[in-house]
């Protein structure tokens, strides 16, 4: 039961970057609590982050894994290319955001991924990333 999960531009400057909408942890403390409830819910998690587009079509062509869990981060607003590539990959997919995009500017409200996913969660913090986890682990069927 493999997990892909996908950090896009700029989350790599986690901590540091605007605090005040996106929290005091570390791209790596998240990635701890992502790997941690991985572990307890019996998911096999492989973790990427990328600031560069087709780096990131190109991680999710690989077609390794049974369930994609992503944060495109600002290619969220614009991005056909991770669009298809999500379409085309054919696995179950949740997008997951830090902030609340519904409930910050106009141009964040609008996701080219939100169609090619099972659904969204968004505005919880890391919360965001565990609850796409457990729902992964509702979704596969043991084996997957
Ligand atoms: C984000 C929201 C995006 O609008 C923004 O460009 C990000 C982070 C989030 O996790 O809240 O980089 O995806």
């Amino acid at each position: 039961m493999r997990v892909l999960v996908i950090h896009g531009p700029n989350l790599n400057m986690l901590g540091a970057r605007e605090p005040e909408v996106y929290g005091s942890r570390t791209l790596e403390e998240i990635d701890e609590q992502i790997r941690a409830l991985a572990a307890d819910l019996d998911l096999e998690v492989s973790i990427f982050q990328s600031n560069d587009e087709g780096a990131m079509v190109s991680r999710i062509q690989k077609q390794d894994y049974a369930f994609l869990v992503i944060n495109p981060a600002a290619y969220t607003h614009t991005s056909v290319a991770l669009r298809d590539a999500i379409a085309a990959a054919g696995k179950p997919a949740i997008e997951v955001h830090l902030s609340n995009i519904h409930r910050r500017e106009e141009f964040r409200r609008v996701s080219y991924i939100a169609g090619v996913a099972l659904g969204q969660i968004s505005g919880f913090g890391v919360e965001s990333y565990l609850l796409a986890l457990r729902a992964a682990r509702t979704y596969l069927q043991p084996g997957e």
